[in-house]
């Protein structure tokens, strides 16, 4: 099946002055509305950025299980650093995940109502790589920099005021995680998933993967369809707050990964609002308390 994915261009639908903005902007708006998913090129993740963080994590998910086991996030109260294969269920039909997962949150000091919330704890970083931290950290900033624009390029495309949502990622709740999907095993079940069928329940999702597709998504005709994208493209996705926040404008398309015999590596960041972020009057939803129902019952360890 040819992919329909629709591919957008970044360098255009930030720049309102580039001549071919208006009808860049009319295929970003079937995208976010129609499809929920979208490939981006020409963003500020370029070939050295996506080299350079692909090989960070890597050198992470090497270490020894004793080595990994000193940032556990099993043995913490938040979700900073390692969640180890089955450590998140975000499908109670099907089993936990087998991939294994780390996680890091905002590293900028963060306003003093909100720094005892757990979205804002501190990260965990492995003590045997140097320059683990520095390379996250910098690649953290990337996304959310990326995620500002498009969230202006959203602004315009719906027809809000400029600032409808950059004004509420002040203090932003994100999180940066790397998966990793080990080989398929043949004991596994049609109920094992790298990750099973969901959506994501944050506002945006910047997603950079490996050379080994895994990921399905549903797309407009109701068939799940594994996305490929370019050596120079990155996945852009939305979550349940940005459907609920844009009045359903924007779509929060169901995806998956089955996984395969490769090892696969992905990156998501996921981007979301501060914490006290009205995210629909009507349901009386606030972001944080939207987050913290989510993790309590995705997280292993978080749960009850
Ligand atoms: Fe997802």
């Amino acid at each position: 099946m040819n992919s329909t994915i629709p591919k957008i261009d970044y360098k255009i639908i930030v720049n309102q002055n580039d001549p071919s903005f208006e009808d860049e902007s009319k295929k970003f708006n079937y995208a976010i509305s129609q499809y929920g998913f979208l490939l981006l090129k020409n963003t500020l993740i370029d070939s050295n950025v996506k080299k350079n963080i692909f090989k960070t994590y890597k050198a992470f998910f090497s270490l020894t299980l004793e080595e990994k086991n000193e940032v556990n996030m099993a043995l913490t109260s938040s979700n900073r650093g390692w969640g180890a294969p089955r450590g998140e269920q975000v499908n109670p039909d099907y089993n936990p995940d087998y991939k294994e997962i780390f996680d890091s949150g905002p590293f900028k000091k963060v306003s003093s109502k909100f720094k005892n919330l757990t979205y804002y704890s501190e990260n965990l970083w492995p003590s045997q790589l140097p320059n683990f931290e520095e390379n996250v950290n910098e690649y953290y900033d990337l996304c959310t920099q990326i995620g500002i624009n498009i969230l202006s390029s959203i602004e315009f495309s719906l027809g809000y005021s400029e600032n409808f949502f950059r004004d509420k990622f002040k203090n932003p709740m994100s999180l940066l995680r790397c998966n990793y999907y080990p080989p398929r095993k043949s004991a596994l079940s049609n109920k094992d998933y790298g990750i099973a069928p969901h959506t994501d329940y944050g506002c945006l999702t910047i997603l950079l993967t490996d050379s080994n597709p895994g990921l399905e998504i549903k797309n407009p005709s109701n068939e799940w369809e594994l996305v490929n994208p370019k050596e120079d493209e990155v996945i852009v996705n939305f979550g349940d707050m940005l459907e609920f926040w844009s009045g359903e404008k924007i779509k929060a398309t169901p995806h998956r990964v089955y996984g395969n015999n490769n090892e696969r590596f992905s990156i998501p960041f996921f981007f979301n609002p501060q914490f006290d972020t009205i995210i629909s009057e009507k349901a009386n939803i606030i972001a944080g308390e939207y987050l913290s129902k989510k993790y309590d019952t995705t997280y292993s360890h978080k749960k009850l």
